[in-house]
């Protein structure tokens, strides 16, 4: 015979009919995921095989998402770490960081949720019946890979010493020293791209992990304590940088392509 604990151990969910009993707009959230991640992939895929418009040479702007130029295809003064890849058309010009930059934002643990949410369904939201019947985690291939996200950090950090490098860089004009809106918009990014970077989960365990004393170590109390500020709104940052890195590109493009002149304030 079997008894009501014995049934309670062997289903995975409680006997209730409805399919869940949230009475709020749950949907919204993922679909509006699900909406802004594919418009940013699409905008980004076109972009990164574009290999155009991504250099203004004036003021020697450099969109992030060709950086660091590393083609044989890149236009030389671009290139500031030299140009050793293939040009092909199927070979972005910076695909030495992109690859990095895709997994970091992919084993992010915010992403994580939004895409296992909105595009898995596993679950769709609080609350709510996975869409699968089976459930194996994080612990199986390929999901175990998940773990590498702290590798992924070290390269996702150097990245932005190269963002930042490209950014002072960019401060030209043909008369030596210049400061256009261009500028603003590069330094913009990077702040947030630091943002971003600095509050990454694993960030904050290399700052702050396995002390037993913070009393003993206070700069990297100090370190800890500034990424986890910038962790508490790691979703925020996570979405304020897709948006400065696609406007970033989107006006050295413009600027790039002739489509607007850049605004100018010295130089
Ligand atoms: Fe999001 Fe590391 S947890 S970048």
């Amino acid at each position: 015979m079997t008894t009501t604990e014995d049934s309670a151990v062997s289903s995975p969910r409680a006997a209730i009919k409805a399919r869940n009993l949230r009475t709020d707009n749950w949907r919204r959230g993922p679909i509006l995921t699900v909406l802004g991640i594919t418009a940013w992939v699409a905008y980004a895929t076109f972009r990164v095989f574009y290999q155009g418009d991504y250099w203004v040479a004036d003021y020697h702007y450099l969109t992030p998402f060709y950086s660091p130029c590393v083609s044989t295809g890149c236009v030389p003064e671009a290139a500031h770490f030299g140009r050793f890849l293939r040009d092909h058309p199927l070979i972005p010009y910076a695909a030495l960081s992109l690859p990095f930059l895709l997994a970091f934002r992919l084993t992010c643990y915010y992403y994580r949720k939004a895409y296992y949410r909105s595009f898995w369904l596993s679950p769709p939201a609080c609350a709510v019946p996975d869409g699968h019947t089976s459930y194996t985690g994080e612990t199986r291939f390929p999901l175990i890979l998940q773990n590498f996200h702290r590798y992924f950090f070290y390269a996702a950090f150097l990245i932005s010493v190269i963002n930042t490098w490209d950014a002072i860089l960019a401060l030209h004009s043909p008369d030596g020293f210049g400061l256009g809106l261009g500028n603003l918009v590069l330094w913009a990014n990077v702040v947030l791209l630091w943002c971003y970077t600095l509050g990454c989960h694993s960030c904050r365990h290399v700052m702050g992990g396995r002390l037993k004393h913070f009393s003993k170590h206070p700069v990297r109390y100090r370190f800890w304590t500034v990424s986890s500020a910038l962790n508490a709104r790691h979703m925020m940052w996570a979405w304020i940088t897709l948006a400065s890195l696609a406007l970033t590109d989107f006006y050295v493009m413009a600027v790039a392509a002739g489509w607007i002149t850049d605004l100018r304030f010295i130089g």
